[in-house]
């Protein structure tokens, strides 16, 4: 089941989507990277194991990157170039202060491509949805074995593709 809600008269949309395995977390990363573009955050939340990574590895699979998508725990930011869109994956779990995240790089790669954020709790207001020109946050909770919930926000121009993540 999937439910969209707009606001109307605003700049930002919701709804929320049912993976029931880790196929349809691919197939919907699949129709998300189709979407992305230079200048685009989206922002993973969830817990520990919610499917922040293998979505962003959906994401980055579609968009033709072959072979492993090791997860940024360590690197805290993987830089992709794909054929269509150079993608920022990054992971801020380990990010102690909003300082840190200059050297990262992140705000200055917006210019030319896409970020894929994980722990997005830890940006600063720099990322906030007005600065940008599309934000996607993506909450991610288990919903119980391979299913999982996700609670979508799309700010921008964001809120208008978001009906096009339905399958
Ligand atoms: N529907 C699903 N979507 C995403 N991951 C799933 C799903 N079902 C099972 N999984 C498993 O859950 C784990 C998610 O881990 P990961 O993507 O690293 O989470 P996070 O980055 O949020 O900590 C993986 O082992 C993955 O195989
Ligand atoms: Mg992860």
């Amino acid at each position: 089941m999937t439910s969209l809600a707009g606001h109307s008269g605003s700049d930002s949309a919701q709804a929320s989507f049912a993976l029931a395995d880790e196929g349809a977390t691919r197939a919907f990363a699949a129709r998300l990277a189709a979407l992305l573009e230079p200048g685009d955050l989206v922002a993973l939340s969830g817990d520990l194991g919610a499917g922040k990574t293998t979505l962003a590895r959906g994401v980055l699979h579609a968009l033709g990157v072959t072979g492993e998508v090791p997860s940024p725990t360590f690197t805290l930011v993987q830089h992709y170039e794909t054929p269509y869109l150079t993608v920022l994956h990054a992971d801020l779990y380990r990010i102690e202060d909003t300082a840190d995240l200059v050297e990262l790089g992140l705000e200055d790669a917006l210019a030319y491509a896409a970020l894929v954020v994980e722990w997005p709790e830890k940006l600063g207001a720099a990322f906030a949805p007005h600065r940008l020109a599309g934000r996607l946050d993506l909450d991610l909770v288990i919903a119980g074995g391979d299913a999982r919930h996700v609670a979508a926000t799309g700010h921008g121009r964001w809120a208008a593709k978001l009906e096009r993540l339905v399958p």
